[in-house]
């Protein structure tokens, strides 16, 4: 989260149910059979319980997938499985709660987690992590991500830090494939 947060999108200028339903029944209609929904934010749209039932409901369509930071998910999660959501990307650039803190400006970390946990419990089968990797922040942790994985159906995905606005990107701050693999495998 940049220093000076992000300006949100107006109401009238997000697409509206309907919009959704047309758009995806459209795409689909056309062969696409996987949708994912991400953001912005997308749990926390009040009538995202109404878009997955309709999602999953087109015909043709095999993946309802979310990517989410996880926050409010885990009370929602039951419905939404219900709803058709069957694929899930939650994302987590650290294990500390003090470091989540520093780096999305908010608490939630334990929320997160549950969120996981929650996700594991359901039978989502693999639960992906989306971990930012950031030198000097969280490659210290890769290992720790790793072994999240050894007893639970966990999927971790390191993904390459990319400049966007406000977000103090800097070359320096890339770890290479290699490295990765590296320390995983020490
Ligand atoms: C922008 S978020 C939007 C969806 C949702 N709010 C979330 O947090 O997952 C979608 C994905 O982009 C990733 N992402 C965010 N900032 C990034 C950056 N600077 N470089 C690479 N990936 C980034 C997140 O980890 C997440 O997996």
């Amino acid at each position: 989260m940049p220093a000076d947060g992000v300006e949100l999108t107006p109401k009238p200028s997000l697409l509206s149910q309907n919009e959704i339903i047309r758009l995806a029944d459209l795409f689909v209609s056309s062969g696409v059979d996987k949708i994912r929904l991400t953001g912005g934010e997308p749990s926390i749209r009040k009538d995202i319980e109404d878009i997955c039932l309709q999602l999953s409901n087109l015909k043709g369509l095999k993946t309802l997938a979310m990517t989410t930071n996880g926050i409010t998910l885990g009370k929602k999660l039951p419905k939404l499985k219900d709803c058709g959501l069957n694929a899930l990307n939650i994302s987590l650039d650290t294990l500390v709660p003090a470091k989540f803190e520093f780096m999305t400006r908010r608490k939630g970390h334990g929320r997160v987690m549950e969120s996981i946990n929650a996700a594991v419990d359901l039978g989502y089968d693999p639960v992906k992590v989306n971990c930012v990797v950031m030198r000097g922040f969280n490659d210290d942790e890769i290992c720790d991500f790793v072994e999240l994985t050894r007893y639970k159906p966990i999927n971790v995905r390191f993904i390459e830090f990319m400049p966007f606005d406000g977000n103090v990107w800097n070359v320096k701050k890339l770890v290479p494939y290699s490295e990765l693999l590296d320390k995983v495998v020490r």
